[in-house]
C-alpha cells in the first residue's frame, strides 16, 4: 500500500458466527494483543445482535465496530430490517455493504447497494463497499468490466468528499471462503483497476486517498505478501477474523506493509 496517502484498514467480517459471550471472549482477547498497533485501523464487523456487546468490549480500545448490512430506507414497514440511523445511534462506525453473500443470497443489487451507500453516509456511518467477479467471469474475460460497472452504479450520486469516506473491497467471489486467495499481482492487478477507474470518475487526487481492501480467504500466512502491494491497502477478512492470533497476525503484516 502507499502509506503516504492511505491508512491501511482491517477488517473483520463475521458473518452469521457468535453469541454475545462468543462475541465479548473474542474481542477481550483480541483488544489486548493489538493494543499497540497505530498505523492500521482495526475494524471488527460483526451480527446485529452482538453490536452491543461488541461496542461495550472494545470501549477505550483501537478496535472499531461495524455491522454487516444496513437498509436504505430510513424507517417504516420493512419488517426485519435495520436502518443506517439505528446503527449510527449506537455508536457503530463502519457498515459492510453489497458482499457477495448479500448479493447471491438475498438478492442485493447494484442498484439497492447504491442506495444503502448513500444512506449509510447520510447517517454518518462509513460504507466498506463490496465488489468482485464471479469465477465464470473472470474465466471469460470480462473482470474490468464487471468491476467498472459495480463501481460506477454502487457509487452513483456519490459526491467526492462522501466517496473519501467510504471503503471499497475487492473481493473476488471465487475467492471468498473457498481457501482459494487470489494471488497477490491478481489482487493488485485489480485495485489498481479499480484505482484508475475512480480516478476517471472523481480525479486522480481523490482516487489516491481511497482504502481499497483485497478479501477473499486472505489469512496470518498470506496477508503480509498481499497488503505489500502498492494499491491492497488492507483486507476485509472472513474465517481468520473469527481467531484472535491469525487476525492479529494479519493486523501486524498490514502495520509492516
Ligand atoms: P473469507 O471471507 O476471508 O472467509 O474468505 C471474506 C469475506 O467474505 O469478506
Amino acid at each position: 500500500m502507499n502509506k503516504a496517502t492511505r491508512k491501511a484498514i482491517i477488517a473483520g467480517n463475521w458473518k452469521m458466527n457468535k453469541t454475545r459471550p462468543e462475541a465479548k471472549a473474542l474481542l477481550t482477547e483480541l483488544a489486548p494483543m493489538v493494543a499497540d498497533v497505530k498505523s492500521v485501523e482495526i475494524v471488527a464487523c460483526v451480527p446485529f445482535t452482538n453490536l452491543e456487546t461488541a461496542l461495550a468490549a472494545t470501549e477505550g480500545t483501537n478496535i472499531k465496530i461495524g455491522a454487516e448490512n444496513c437498509h436504505f430506507e430510513k424507517s417504516g414497514a420493512f419488517t426485519g430490517e435495520i436502518s443506517a440511523d439505528m446503527l449510527a445511534e449506537m455508536g457503530v462506525e463502519y457498515v459492510v455493504l453489497g458482499h457477495s453473500e448479500r448479493r447471491q443470497y438475498f438478492a442485493e443489487t447494484d442498484e439497492t447497494v447504491n442506495k444503502r451507500t448513500k444512506a449509510a453516509l447520510e447517517a454518518g456511518l462509513k460504507p466498506i463497499v463490496c465488489v468482485g467477479e464471479l469465477l465464470w467471469e473472470r474465466e471469460c474475460n470480462i473482470t474490468e468490466e464487471v468491476i467498472a460497472r459495480q463501481i460506477k452504479l454502487d457509487f452513483f450520486g456519490i459526491s467526492a468528499d462522501d466517496l473519501k469516506k467510504c471503503v471499497i473491497a475487492y473481493e473476488p467471489v471465487w475467492a471468498i471462503g473457498t481457501g482459494k486467495t487470489a494471488t497477490a499481482d491478481q489482487a493488485e492487478e485489480v485495485c489498481a483497476f479499480i484505482r484508475d477507474t475512480l480516478a476517471k470518475l472523481y480525479g486522480a487526487d481523490v482516487a489516491e486517498t481511497i482504502t481499497i481492501q483485497y478479501g477473499g480467504s486472505m489469512n496470518a500466512a498470506n496477508a503480509a505478501e498481499l497488503v505489500s502491494k502498492k494499491n491492497v491497502d488492507g483486507g476485509l477478512i472472513g474465517g481468520a477474523s473469527l481467531k484472535a492470533a491469525d487476525f492479529t497476525t494479519i493486523i501486524k503484516a498490514a502495520e509492516v506493509g
